[in-house]
């Protein structure tokens, strides 16, 4: 635990942030490492952004320690190493995508000739003498994401990066974060739905009212959710009420008939289904969805 929290590139413990009486962010405590991908989650107004920007130092917190690079966030040796992508990022819809990152190395005092590369990597070297006003949702995203990766930055920072974003366009996006975490960056990317976020993220920070309300793997957090598991059983013609019998708590619903039981009765349950089998034409065991593990942590009043 301790090597870990040493080579955290990003560290923040018991951050209080409020606004003219909102309270935006409470006690909140986390770490990104070094090759680590981390999502933090929570509804509109959870805090996300909030969080991100006094990582960046844009505004300051009122209480807590922030330390990104080992320094502190917004002085020079910590914009150095970092990279930030704002919600809703715009770009000048006159410019090509080639023109603006050019300006943006300028910027930061790289060399311009990098820039097609940078294009490449993100997908976008096709259009990249195009003018961004002519670009999709998708592209425009991949614009921010190259300016992101200029000068080889240790932390990104995402801000809702996969909104808007359709299926292909998102699975190729995380590709290259597993790419960039697989060099040692630390990602940091916020969503306001867990469907967005892939599986690959390796750990999930549930924000919710300011506070952080669970933290894990998804598979941690769907055992700590601890919510039934949903069987649907679907008796051959006749055989209904015999399975009623058997199961006198299943509903019928759709000319099936739903049981509910818990993770750890799930094995147990369905040796007591197999039992029936001559009866059964089929059986279906759903987990918890990805948005009833979500819902369960995170409630829009933040509790
Ligand atoms: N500059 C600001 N002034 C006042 N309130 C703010 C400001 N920025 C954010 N807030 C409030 O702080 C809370 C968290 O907002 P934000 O961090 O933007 O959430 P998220 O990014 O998760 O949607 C919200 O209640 C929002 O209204
Ligand atoms: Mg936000």
């Amino acid at each position: 635990m301790k090597d870990r929290l040493m080579t955290s590139t990003l560290m923040i413990s018991h951050l209080t942030k409020t606004f003219e009486g909102v309270k935006a962010l409470t006690d909140v405590s986390l770490s990104v490492a070094s090759g680590e991908r981390v999502a933090l989650l929570g509804h509109n107004g959870a805090g996300k952004s909030t969080l991100m920007k006094v990582i960046l130092g844009l505004i300051s917190a009122d209480h807590g320690e922030v330390s990104v690079c080992g320094a502190a966030p917004g002085n020079a040796a910590a914009r150095e190493h970092v990279a930030y992508l704002p919600e809703n990022a715009a770009f000048h819809p006159a410019l090509t995508g080639l023109e603006q990152i050019t300006y943006y190395m300028r910027l930061r005092n790289e060399a311009a000739s990098g820039a097609m590369d940078l294009l490449d990597r993100v997908g976008l070297a096709h259009a990249a003498k195009r003018r961004i006003g002519t670009y999709s949702k998708g592209m425009r995203q991949r614009v921010g994401l190259a300016q992101a990766l200029i000068g080889h930055p240790r932390l990104l920072v995402l801000d809702e990066p996969t909104s808007g974003l359709d299926p292909v366009s998102r699975r190729d996006f995380y590709a290259l974060l597993d790419g960039l975490a697989a060099d040692g960056a630390a990602i940091l990317l916020s969503s306001h739905a867990l469907t967005e976020v892939e599986a690959r993220t390796d750990k999930l920070l549930i924000l919710s009212g300011g506070k952080m309300v669970a933290e894990g793997s998804l598979p941690e957090l769907r055992r700590e959710a601890a919510l039934p598991v949903s069987m649907q059983l679907h008796a051959i013609n006749g055989y209904d009420t015999d399975i009623m019998k058997a199961f006198p708590a299943a509903i019928r619903a759709n000319g099936v008939l739903q049981l509910a039981c818990s993770q750890d009765e799930k094995l147990a349950t369905l040796a007591r289904i197999s039992k029936l089998h001559s009866k059964l034409a089929d059986v279906e065991v759903i987990p918890p969805s990805l948005e009833d593990i979500y819902s369960h942590f995170s409630r829009r009043d933040g509790q």
